[in-house]
């Protein structure tokens, strides 16, 4: 597999695999020396053209632990504010001949793009309301490390699923794996078809979220929100905010980050022993670290093959 662009591409047995490793990168974080040799010699892009924090510091400390040489590039105070298109920027960027360049864009399909115009591995770190495989695969692996297979738990992710492209992808890994996934949120919110196009349920109330093991909120995509998508903040909280009210106690949470507390998920719930959000963040950086592994260690590159020596 030379690119990660979709979390499709990969299906079970390729969510399993990477999954595994992670599981076999995460004793890196507590050796005395954090690193393995698996990526020496090579060069990691982050490209972003949107704001992210989780996203961007845990690629580039994956890329570290593989020993890889990392550089990392943020739209605002690039050349890009000069005016330089997407492609222009990934030809200068080719030209340093990385191994792999990880782009987050706020247009849907811009890391397919990319791949066509750079002979680097492409992972795709979110575009526009696309796609966000990496989350996908870092929820999966939280979930698995706390509750173990996912085949036949409930799963419900609510809120802003329109503008959001972890709930596509995390939804899409979620089905792969076994779970049974609804996508809950105010119809406004809710594209028409996207429970059949997902292979999900869908719920326009919160008066069954009783049925899920675990609830995934979402953050309201402000951004992205071209007005009248909701009456107001505070309407939507009142009846979509995942709270301790509307939990029983036996339910876990989960959120991508960053997080508006009181908007759509209680601060106290964001504190609480349910939930899963500091584990998310934490599975960021092995998982990242095996998506690397997997499209570069051992790849072969201008005709001859690397010597990797693996974890
Ligand atoms: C998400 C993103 O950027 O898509 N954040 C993340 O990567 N952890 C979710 C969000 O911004 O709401």
């Amino acid at each position: 597999m030379k690119h990660l662009l979709g979390i499709e591409e990969l299906g079970r047995e390729g969510i399993e695999r990477i999954l595994d490793r992670a599981e076999s990168f995460e004793g890196v974080a507590s050796r005395d020396i954090q690193k393995v040799p698996a990526l020496r010699g090579r060069l990691i892009v982050n490209l972003f053209y949107e704001a992210s924090t989780r996203t961007t510091s845990s690629f580039e400390l994956a890329a570290k632990r593989l020993s890889a040489d990392v550089i990392s590039v943020r739209s605002s105070g690039s050349s890009v504010e000069k005016g330089e298109s997407l492609k222009d920027t990934i030809a200068t960027l080719d030209a340093y001949e990385p191994a792999a360049i990880v782009v987050r864009h706020p247009r849907a399909g811009a890391a397919h793009l990319v791949s066509k115009w750079t002979r680097a591995s492409v992972i795709n770190a979110g575009d526009g309301a696309h796609a966000h495989p990496t989350q996908a695969l870092l929820d999966v692996h939280t979930l698995r490390g706390r509750i173990g297979a996912l085949d036949g738990r409930n799963i419900w992710i609510v809120g802003d699923i329109s503008h959001s492209r972890v709930a596509r992808s995390t939804a899409k890994a979620f089905s792969l794996m076994g779970a049974r996934v609804t996508l809950a949120g105010p119809p406004t919110l809710l594209p028409p078809g996207i429970g059949v196009a997902l292979g999900c349920e869908e719920a326009t109330t919160l008066a069954k979220i009783g049925d899920a093991d675990i609830v995934y909120a979402l953050r309201m995509q402000h951004e992205r929100m071209t007005g009248g998508d909701i009456p107001s903040l505070a309407e939507y909280s009142t009846h979509y905010a995942v709270t301790e009210a509307r939990l029983r106690p036996d339910q876990l949470v989960m959120h991508p980050g960053p997080v508006n507390r009181g908007v759509e998920i209680g601060g106290d719930v964001v504190d609480s022993g349910r939930s899963l959000i500091a584990q998310q963040v934490a599975a960021g950086v092995a998982v990242r670290m095996a998506v690397l592994y997997e499209l570069l260690a051992g790849a072969e590159k201008d005709g001859r093959m690397r010597e990797v020596t693996a974890a």
